[in-house]
């Protein structure tokens, strides 16, 4: 398919074919054929706005039409021979068109340039990815939202530093990552919206002098218009690089909660049980259940915010327009918007799956003097005492507990007494972490009533 002593785009200009290693540096069409799609895609528009302007002849539009449909076909049944001669997804397809159709081929790249084509291939690629994204991101925060109305009363300890703070309740803890991919969420949406403008027709920089029309292809592709600026268009690479960071955020998030079932799953915590479907086993110890699923997840995710440096520093030295640095941009993004729709989609079906252990996190959250901040604010509220000395009070009592060996609502009333003599027995009442949890009803605290007031609200939000 390929003349090694003449490129057949452009070799007018040319007596020799590149050096192995030369084709070897510049070729693309290794990754980039996962734009074969949007390559198309692109072309079909072009070619019918080219002949609606009358730039081309209907009849070679229609030629081109059926010729990259062919194409395509060829491409997904898997029979299309990519040639690394023809560098990238753009010239492959062209050549093939040439093969199939003739002549009306060479009229295709009328008023357009690979500069403008490969950015609004990308465009539509990750803007495939930021859809995907966000059904997956639904997708999590559904099952998120069934396992907090699940536990909405089971409490547990919430940490700070990682040792034990107050007691919160499990679904106050769920809605926490609602939250969280509540925001991913949002970011993806936003960065669609801004992304979604079409360079085609910007050509290879200047714009073109053919009565292109670029409003229609902009329409054609979905796009809400085009992009205003022709030597943006073929070189603006942010759109890339918000939906690294926007992924870089996300997966951070993810890599979070990855790291809380690990330590959740432990047998010294045993706050929870991933399902078999997503755990695996040892080779050698018969007796482990590893949670290799959410392990990978807070691994992967590094790739991911290493992409986003990889292009930030292949962008940051670029004087405009197009570079050829620009074409490692493609790689990155591939392998970060993979390992993102994984781990969103291992993650759904680690907490569809998972179960709580009721009991387990209920031992755990009386442990540890959870309930002391509850008993200085008994002492402000009944006693009257200002917070930093119930704080002190409350820290005498802690130390007293821990010598006798015992938990704050073990203590004696006589005991308790003998800190402080204004203590009397309904400080009993706040010292169970469940009486500890119902009390805190400030809006977003970790109340059942509240959990459940959040769950309303996020299934209505999402309906
Ligand atoms: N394969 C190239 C890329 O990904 C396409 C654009 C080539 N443009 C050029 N002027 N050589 O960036």
């Amino acid at each position: 398919m390929s003349d090694k002593t003449s490129n057949q785009m452009w070799g007018g200009r040319f007596a020799a074919g590149p050096d192995a290693i030369m084709e070897a540096i510049n070729a693309s069409i290794g990754y980039d054929q996962r734009m074969a799609a949007q390559d198309i895609a692109g072309s079909r528009a072009h070619a019918a706005m080219l002949a609606a302007q009358g730039i081309i002849s209907d009849s070679d539009a229609e030629a081109i039409r059926k010729g990259l449909l062919t194409v395509l076909s060829e491409i997904e049944g898997g029979t299309f021979e990519f040639s690394t001669a023809l560098e990238d997804i753009h010239m492959n397809v062209e050549a093939r068109l040439k093969e199939i159709i003739g002549e009306p081929a060479g009229r295709l790249h009328t008023g357009r340039s690979r500069n403008d084509q490969v950015a609004t291939d990308f465009r539509l690629w990750v803007r495939d990815q930021l859809d995907a994204a966000e059904s997956g991101l639904l997708a999590l925060i559904k099952e998120l939202l069934s396992q907090a109305e699940a536990g909405a009363d089971w409490v547990m300890p919430g940490f700070t530093h990682l040792q034990t703070a107050q007691p919160v309740t499990w679904g106050h803890h769920m809605m926490a990552y609602v939250e969280m991919f509540g925001r991913d969420l949002s970011r993806v949406r936003d960065a669609r919206a801004r992304m979604n403008e079409s360079p085609l027709g910007a050509a290879a920089l200047a714009g073109t002098g053919f009565p292109i029309d670029r409003h229609m292809t902009a329409e054609a592709l979905g796009f809400d218009r085009p992009m205003a600026n022709s030597l943006d268009a073929v070189s603006a690479r942010d759109f890339a690089l918000e939906f690294l960071s926007v992924a870089s955020i996300s997966a951070m998030h993810l890599s979070r909660f990855a790291e809380e079932l690990v330590i959740w799953s432990s047998a010294q915590f045993r706050f929870v049980t991933l399902s078999d479907r997503f755990s695996t086993g040892s080779s050698i110890m018969p007796q482990k259940k590893n949670p290799d699923a959410a392990e990978l997840i807070r691994a992967k995710i590094g790739r991911i915010f290493g992409a986003n440096v990889a292009l930030m520093m292949v962008m940051k030295g670029l004087p405009l327009a197009y570079s050829k640095d620009m074409q490692e941009d493609k790689e990155q993004v591939f392998d970060a918007a993979d390992n993102w729709m994984l781990a969103l989609a291992a993650m759904e079906g680690m907490v569809k799956d998972m179960t709580g252990n009721k009991p387990s996190l209920e031992a755990a959250a009386s442990s540890g003097f959870s309930t002391a901040t509850d008993l200085a604010d008994w002492l402000v509220r009944e006693t009257g005492l200002p917070f930093r000395d119930a704080h002190h009070v409350t820290g005498a009592l802690v130390a007293m507990a821990e010598r006798q060996g015992c938990d704050l609502p073990d203590l004696s009333l006589e005991d308790m007494q003998g800190v402080n003599g204004a203590i009397t027995e309904g400080i009993f009442d706040v010292l169970t972490v469940q009486k500890s949890v119902a009390s805190r009803m400030s809006y977003g605290g970790t109340a059942p009533e509240q959990v459940r007031a959040q769950v309303k609200r996020w299934r209505e939000v999402l309906a």
